[in-house]
């Protein structure tokens, strides 16, 4: 299998991170919102500096997607100032949902509770910036084959490019599968916590292992 890996652009691009997404990440309640704010999600993130979407394609079909930001909380701000009308009309499904209104909240302040640890690195730029691998997903049929290392490849490329030094992944404490492939990517855990009540795992990527990250 010939993989290629290049940036989301398309609408139809979007709707297959959308569906990839909710069906990959169901421990996730952004899968609960439904395509339509997943697609305008992903295309706010597509589109807005410093942050992309990558897919892993074969023979046209697309097999996976990981997303990453330079810096979430810069990234979220561009997105909402960009889409918050169509985020708020794709959101409006969930009107008698009011629950879900506090988990978007909890969710964008989300990059505000990690600016802590991220001030605690050594780098400088940490202080600064909160490098981060938001999203991935392959398809079912595709898993095992190398599609997923080949997309978090191409994010360490991408922050490299970027002259930082590593970067953040978090993902639910409890999915032995992503925490898995992520300590086997150099992945290295950092924090335990607890999101909209869910136990979660934070990882740190150093790209330039001769800086540990501190304790
Ligand atoms: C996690 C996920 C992205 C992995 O993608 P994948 O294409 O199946 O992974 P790969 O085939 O590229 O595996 C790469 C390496 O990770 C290892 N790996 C994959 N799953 C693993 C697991 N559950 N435990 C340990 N190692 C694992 C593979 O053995 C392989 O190692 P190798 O390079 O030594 O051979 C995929 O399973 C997925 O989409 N899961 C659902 C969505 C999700 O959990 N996303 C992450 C949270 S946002």
């Amino acid at each position: 299998m010939s993989i290629e890996l290049q940036l989301a652009e398309s609408p139809e691009s979007f709707q297959a991170v959308a569906e990839l997404h909710a069906q990959g990440i169901t421990q996730g309640f952004l899968s609960t919102l439904g395509y339509p704010f997943l697609r305008t999600l992903y295309k706010g993130i597509a589109q807005s500096e410093d942050c992309g979407v990558i897919l892993a394609k074969n023979d046209g079909a697309i097999l996976g997607f990981i997303s990453y930001a330079r810096d979430v909380k810069t990234c979220y701000v561009q997105v909402i100032k960009r889409h918050w009308p169509s985020l708020i009309w794709t959101m409006l499904p969930n009107i008698f949902r009011p629950n879900v209104y506090k988990k978007v909240f909890e969710t964008l302040s989300y990059p505000n509770q990690q600016k802590e640890i991220a001030g605690e690195t050594s780098d400088l730029e940490h202080e600064k910036f909160r490098p981060e691998l938001l999203a991935m997903a392959v398809s079912q049929e595709a898993r095992g084959m190398g599609v997923g290392k080949l997309l978090v490849e191409a994010v360490d490329e991408k922050i490299s490019s970027m002259g930082l030094a590593g970067y953040f992944v978090v993902t639910h404490g409890v999915d032995e599968r992503s925490n898995g492939f992520y300590k086997g990517r150099g992945f290295e855990k950092v924090r335990e916590y607890s999101h909209h009540g869910n136990p979660m795992n934070e990882y740190y990527k150093n790209l330039k292992s001769s800086i540990p990250y501190p304790e």
